[in-house]
């Protein structure tokens, strides 16, 4: 695929902040491991990644507006566009030398995202796509699954860790979809959840209590690879309400029933 300038410097920054991860992945002896709270780590490798990625994005484009899970909200002279960042997404499973991590990088212009990139550096796969233009990993198109029926569909999910607010309501999301369905996944990494639904491993994926920076550059994946995304309460945005649904255009409708009927 033939992308963007902007898409280009994406790829730069998360294959940069990609490989810094790669040389302190399993030395978590030198992270400087902290907790932000109950089951929320940052370690040094999570805040250099953003370091390398905000150096390259706002140094092309300064003017552009931040949001990064390390370093927070920073407005841009352009109110319009502004890169929504998760230098490291899947943490806990970084710091334990499970392979299961990424990069996540999104450009939002007024509101929507138009492109994304999630390097999933340990596999050395690259997910990326740009609005109108399709979804790739490394070389290959990506396509959602085309699986219609629940009963063969397997979803993923991420269960709140430290005694969120929103555990209750995910253990009833999953009483009411495991009887259903084939399977849920837990994984630990939801912008992979979400490059999985647009590769097809998945058929569906949705979470509570997640963040923008999480999910951001997954949702244009998703979309592009034919797709569909929304919240899981219908009246507000994804971003806003905290909570996604995604999932293949035969599965999207049913899957959004079971988990919006929950409170
Ligand atoms: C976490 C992962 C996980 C999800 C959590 C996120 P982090 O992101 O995406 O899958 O269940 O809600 O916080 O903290 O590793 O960047």
């Amino acid at each position: 695929m033939q992308g963007s300038a902007n898409l280009n410097l994406m790829i730069k920054a998360a294959r940069k902040a990609g490989r810094a991860l790669v040389k302190d992945f399993r030395e978590v002896e030198n992270l400087q491991v902290s907790s932000k709270g109950p089951g929320d780590f940052v370690s040094k490798a999570d805040r250099e990644a953003e370091r390398i990625i905000k150096e390259e994005l706002r140094g092309a484009r300064p003017t552009y507006g931040w949001l990064g899970e390390e370093t927070g909200e920073e407005a841009g002279e352009d109110p319009t566009r502004r890169w929504i960042v998760d230098p490291l997404d899947g943490t806990t499973n970084f710091l334990h030398g499970l392979p299961h991590w990424a990069v996540s990088i999104a450009l939002e212009h007024k509101g929507e995202v138009v492109a994304g990139v999630v390097f999933d550096a340990a596999k050395d796969e690259l997910y990326y796509a740009e609005k109108g233009l399709g979804a790739f990993m490394n070389e290959s198109r990506l396509r959602v699954s085309g699986r219609r029926h629940m009963i063969e569909a397997l979803f993923a999910t991420g269960v709140p860790f430290g005694g969120r607010s929103t555990l209750p309501a995910t253990l009833q999301d999953l009483a009411r979809l495991m009887p259903v369905c084939a399977g849920v996944r837990r994984f630990g990494s939801a912008a992979l959840d979400l490059a999985y639904v647009a590769s097809g491993r998945y058929d569906g994926y949705w979470e509570r209590g997640i963040h923008a920076w999480d999910i951001a550059a997954g949702l244009i994946l998703v979309k592009e690879a034919g797709g569909f995304v929304g919240p899981v309460r219908a009246e507000r945005g994804i971003f806003e309400s905290n909570s996604v649904i995604a999932a293949n255009g035969e599965l999207f409708e049913p899957l959004c029933k079971i988990i919006r009927d929950v409170n």
